[in-house]
């Protein structure tokens, strides 16, 4: 008799030694919350949500290790010990000599910004994300997305869709001269894209073209560690290499990073600015007294400066990146037998459902990702956000709304938080909206805030 071939799970590299509970709610609660919260998931009070996929920012669950650090927090206003615990592991493994910590992504986003870009200035990036794109905008730059055709195409396998199209920036730089371009935007994966890589081949290329022009790349490293593993296991010559390797090569083709610790280094808030030139380094250290604290803290407590530290150690454990990926993965061949459509390939922290395709009904001025969030949440109190035409936001220049090729749905993974089985229950709900998807109707918007009005719009039935 033929032996039957068996199958080798995979499972996390931990065990749970602290939990909490969540609350399950009825249709008719679900029903009043939301429309309570405008059908905006962001307006939803978290005790009224079960499986929380909103996102993966700040949403982690640390180690004993870092709850440990913790206690070891040296909350002297000045020169706080936990401060050089972290800045040894960003040089480390970023390799970035000048650091200075901020309370989250966005301020760093803010600073780094303000001291680069002047008015009239172009921003060429793979893709925009919501917080970056405006920082940029703030300072008086233009945005222009020189990311491959592919990104924008939900279906397309291609393995490294987060690539910038050179052709794209080529004429760009042909068009607006290379002194209007202090820097090139890369983030890796890309979050508004599906969570898509970029490939080292294309990193190179892209620092040889630039070079050539005399222009910086700077790296949105939030969830480098991601695309470190994309690069290890779909791209030739990487298998062998660990993710801190390929990390410490990624980041060598830049002038400076900045990053949202609240997601690959698995804490609950943070941010870091860190680059290899002095100068702008100097510019970023007067200008943080300003808007976060002083130096060695940035509007961070030493407690939280030690969980990063720590974070930083355990976000490059190979079994780490890959039970996390693995979760995602498992999401997309789950959904696959109820045959919804999402992006793909499957991306790093997350599954976006094609919200247009799912409501293909709705025109996209009646916000079908918007309208699927809100349905997803009344099935099951599973919650996930829009990344569509609310996320993109109104061109600064007509007013208009900006219609992206885009309508997603994001269900987002905190970082070792949820277990296989929650899975299973977003995957039914979803199954369930997807059948019943012809009856679903969708929305108007009733409130706009004038920045980043996915956060706090609020919105009406038709
Ligand atoms: N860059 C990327 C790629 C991000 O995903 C985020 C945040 C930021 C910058 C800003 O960092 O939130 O610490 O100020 N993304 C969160 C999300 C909000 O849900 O994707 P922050």
């Amino acid at each position: 008799m033929a032996k039957k071939v068996i199958k080798r799970s995979w499972a996390e590299p931990f065990k749970i030694k602290v939990v909490e509970p969540i609350k399950m709610t009825t249709r008719e609660h679900r029903e009043k919350a939301i429309k309570t919260a405008g059908y905006n998931t962001f307006l939803l009070e978290s005790e009224d949500v079960y499986i929380d996929l909103l996102t993966d920012s700040g949403t982690n669950a640390m180690s004993d290790r870092q709850w440990a650090g913790m206690m070891v927090g040296d909350e002297a206003y000045a020169g706080s010990r936990n401060f050089y615990h972290l800045w040894n592991n960003v040089k480390k493994y970023y390799g970035m000599p000048y650091f200075v910590p901020t309370h989250q992504g966005r301020a760093a986003e803010h600073m780094i910004s303000q001291i680069l870009i002047k008015k009239g200035d172009y921003i060429p990036g793979n893709m925009y994300f919501t917080t970056t794109r405006l920082h940029q905008e703030l300072a008086g730059a233009t945005f222009i997305d020189v990311i491959v055709d592919e990104a924008h195409d939900p279906t397309n396998e291609k393995p490294f869709k987060g690539n910038i199209d050179l052709k794209k920036l080529k004429a760009l730089i042909n068009k607006v001269g290379a002194k209007k371009i202090p820097y090139v935007s890369i983030a890796g994966p890309v979050n508004m894209a599906g969570g898509q890589p970029f490939s080292m081949k294309n990193l190179k290329d892209v620092y040889k073209l630039c070079n050539s022009h005399k222009i910086k790349l700077w790296f949105d490293a939030t969830r480098a560690i991601e695309n470190a593993y994309f690069i290890k296991t779909r791209e030739r010559g990487y298998a062998k290499k660990t993710i801190a390797e390929i990390l410490k090569e990624m980041t060598s083709y830049f002038e400076g990073i900045w990053v949202s610790a609240k997601k690959d280094l698995m804490v609950n808030i943070g941010g870091i600015l860190a680059t290899k030139n002095k100068k702008v380094f100097e510019k970023a250290r007067n200008m943080v007294v300003v808007y976060e604290g002083l130096h060695t803290y940035g509007g961070l407590a030493g407690r939280d400066m030690e969980a990063m530290a720590i974070g930083l150690n355990e976000m490059v454990e190979y079994d780490n990146v890959r039970a996390r990926i693995g979760q995602v993965e498992y999401f997309g061949s789950e959904l696959d037998k109820y045959g919804v459509p999402y992006v793909r390939p499957v991306g790093g922290h997350a599954i976006f459902l094609d919200a247009k395709k799912i409501l293909s009904h709705l025109p996209q001025d009646q916000f079908p990702a918007q309208t699927l969030a809100a349905e997803l949440y009344l099935d099951s109190g599973v919650r996930g956000m829009e990344r569509g035409v609310v996320s993109a936001g109104r061109d600064p220049e007509t007013g208009e709304h900006r219609f992206p090729k885009l309508e997603l749905v994001r269900l987002t993974f905190p970082r070792r938080v949820y277990t296989q089985a929650h899975i299973d229950v977003a995957v039914e709900s979803i199954a369930s909206v997807y059948q019943n998807r012809k009856n679903i109707t969708g929305l108007k918007m009733i409130y706009e805030p004038e920045y980043l009005r996915f956060f706090q719009g609020r919105f009406k039935k038709l």
